[in-house]
């Protein structure tokens, strides 16, 4: 296997006036950003004149595909001349040869909008890290000269061979790779950063009014109700993206249902050595009991018991077998494995599992929200970071086995006294938590606010449509367990999802955290990390926590 080293790119943005540099727009347009970032919007740099030093602030990771970056500007002052003159710097000519620009390096900024580029394609021959500057002065009078300085970080390779290095799947196979994807990743969550930022900025835009500031090019219309219609309903097939072609030996966890029948005959005991003692978790149909299990040698063993009522029809049993027998035979401290069936003629079948005290992640996270008085225990960002690393083992262990989850939230995860985590299956989930589930239209009762795009629109998944459901998982450990998009219809996230629109950032979520969700949640399943590099990650985000503690 051919093992790369990429290089990277870094593009500052500094400000030497963060005020007002004359009456001058300097955005990324909405083509642009959409190549870049994936998103329906406009980036503002200077809107007005003034100078948004938030967007500035960050490194814009450059796909290595992306061999040119637009800007689009214009002077709002008819009568008054404002000159610029820009420089370009690079860390590594040999990676990527000085960038050229499609206009001159010094004159007056036009009065309609222009779009200048900036070409930037690697050498090819050889791999490295290579920092891009931009640096714009803007001249208004003699004295005032303002600085916008932009980053831009680029991955260069040998050969070209860009699609390789995307694929992030092969790089934790490479020894000495760690450090390199960790920064990819993190410069890439800086990104990520910014992409939210769009988002948060489109949003309020779009809330206010249409067209606020009178800039030429009118922002985009959300499309909303007729978009369902409109979806393919045929493409159930799942696995069908090309972009899942990385991980082609991954079989859903209810393909395996073939052999359901073998697992059951394997764990099956007899009814008579369980006993129920309390109901823990009750539905219409599905109950959870805690109970006991007396094995063989006469040992009693504490534990869960999912179960539905007499009342419930075939399918609701035997979804309940196949649920449950999802992760059958499961070996990982954060997986709750199943022990035992009990199958008896005319009655519901009982399945076990080992029970420690664990309660429902979901109920302890709001029930922290009920009483924040100190009675019970609120998480602190140390812990919530160290309940994500542990599903992240949980999900990496799951994938390594060639599982899919398809279902990751915190209902499904369960937790102990000591805030062990365990990921479990999503067996009795749509009765005992209603308000999770939407069908859309089909007879599908799905977890439709958890899902990925694609997993939403062709019911495919893959590895990363997990990693976004991870990242809702997230948002509800930061919130304490909210409803994610609460106020949007179900039937509408879809539409929601495509125009560019996801979770808002948390209160008291550190930017951080909020920075790894989001990168979760990329529109393309290439572009989302894969659960190794989010461990590395959020370790490395643990490890400054604990520093300072
Ligand atoms: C921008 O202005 C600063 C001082 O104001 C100067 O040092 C720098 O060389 C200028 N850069 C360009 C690209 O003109
Ligand atoms: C520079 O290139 C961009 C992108 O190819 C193009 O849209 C723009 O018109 C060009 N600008 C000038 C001044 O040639
Ligand atoms: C420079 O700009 C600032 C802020 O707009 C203004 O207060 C100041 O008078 C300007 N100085 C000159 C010399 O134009």
């Amino acid at each position: 296997m051919k093992l790369f080293t990429p290089g990277h790119v870094i593009l500052l943005i500094s400000i030497h006036f963060a005020t007002v540099c004359g009456y001058l727009n300097l955005f990324l347009s909405l083509p642009e950003v959409q190549r870049l970032l994936g998103l329906r919007a406009e980036l503002f740099y200077v809107r007005n004149g003034i100078i948004n030093n938030y967007a500035l602030h960050f490194v814009v990771l450059i796909p290595s595909k992306i061999d040119s970056l637009h800007f689009t500007w214009e002077s709002l002052v008819p009568g008054q001349p404002v000159s610029y003159s820009m420089m370009l710097e690079t860390s590594n000519s040999a990676a990527l040869p000085p960038p050229k620009l499609n206009i001159s390096k010094t004159g007056l900024i036009p009065n309609t909008l222009q779009t200048f580029a900036v070409s930037l394609p690697c050498s090819g021959t050889v791999e490295g890290e290579v920092d891009i500057t931009l640096i714009i002065n803007i001249t208004l009078s003699h004295e005032n000269v303002t600085t916008l300085t932009f980053r831009r970080k680029k991955i260069c390779l040998q050969f070209e061979k860009s699609t390789t290095y995307i694929s992030m799947d092969s790089m934790p196979q490479f020894s000495n790779s760690v450090n390199i994807f960790y920064i990819a990743v993190c410069c890439a969550l800086v990104l990520i950063l910014i992409l939210a930022f769009v988002v948060t900025l489109y949003y309020i835009k779009d809330k206010k009014t249409r067209r606020t500031i009178e800039n030429g090019s009118g922002p985009t219309t959300t499309t909303t109700t007729t978009f369902l219609a409109a979806l393919p309903r045929n493409s159930v097939n799942a696995s069908s993206y090309g972009s899942f072609r990385r991980m082609p030996s991954y079989s859903l966890i209810d393909e395996r249902s073939k052999d359901l029948q073998d697992r059951i005959a394997e764990l099956t005991v007899q009814r008579c050595r369980v006993r129920l003692s309390s109901i823990i978790l009750e539905g219409t149909f599905g109950k959870i009991y805690q109970g006991s299990y007396t094995n063989e040698d006469g040992t009693e063993e504490t534990v869960i018991v999912k179960t539905v009522t007499d009342h419930a029809s075939q399918v609701q049993i035997s979804l309940l077998l196949q649920e449950g027998m999802a992760m059958y035979s499961l070996n990982h401290k954060n997986i709750l494995t199943i022990l035992r069936v009990s199958i008896e003629d005319h009655t519901a079948p009982f399945l076990l599992y080992p029970y420690k005290n664990y309660k429902n992640l979901k109920h302890v996270l709001a029930k922290c929200k009920v009483s924040s008085e100190g009675v019970h225990h609120t998480l602190t960002t140390q812990e919530v970071v160290d309940m994500a690393l542990q599903i992240i083992q949980a999900m990496q262990y799951l994938h390594k086995k060639h599982l899919l989850h398809k279902d990751l939230a915190a209902r499904n995860c369960v937790v102990d006294d000591k805030l062990n985590v365990l990921v479990a299956d999503n067996a009795l989930s749509r009765d005992l938590f209603p308000s999770d589930y939407h069908c859309l239209g089909d007879n599908e009762n799905r977890p439709v606010k958890w899902l990925a795009i694609e997993s939403l629109l062709h019911k495919s998944f893959s590895p990363s449509s997990d990693v976004w459901s991870f990242g809702v998982l997230l948002w509800e450990l930061t919130t304490l367990a909210q409803q994610p998009y609460i106020e949007i219809d179900p039937f509408e996230m879809a539409a929601y999802l495509k125009d560019g629109y996801r979770l808002a950032q948390p209160i008291n979520c550190p930017d951080e955290l909020f920075a790894v969700m989001a990168y979760c949640w990329a529109m393309s399943a290439e572009e989302r990390p894969t659960f190794t590099q989010l461990h590395v990650c959020l370790q490395e985000f643990y490890a400054q926590l604990t520093r300072y503690v």
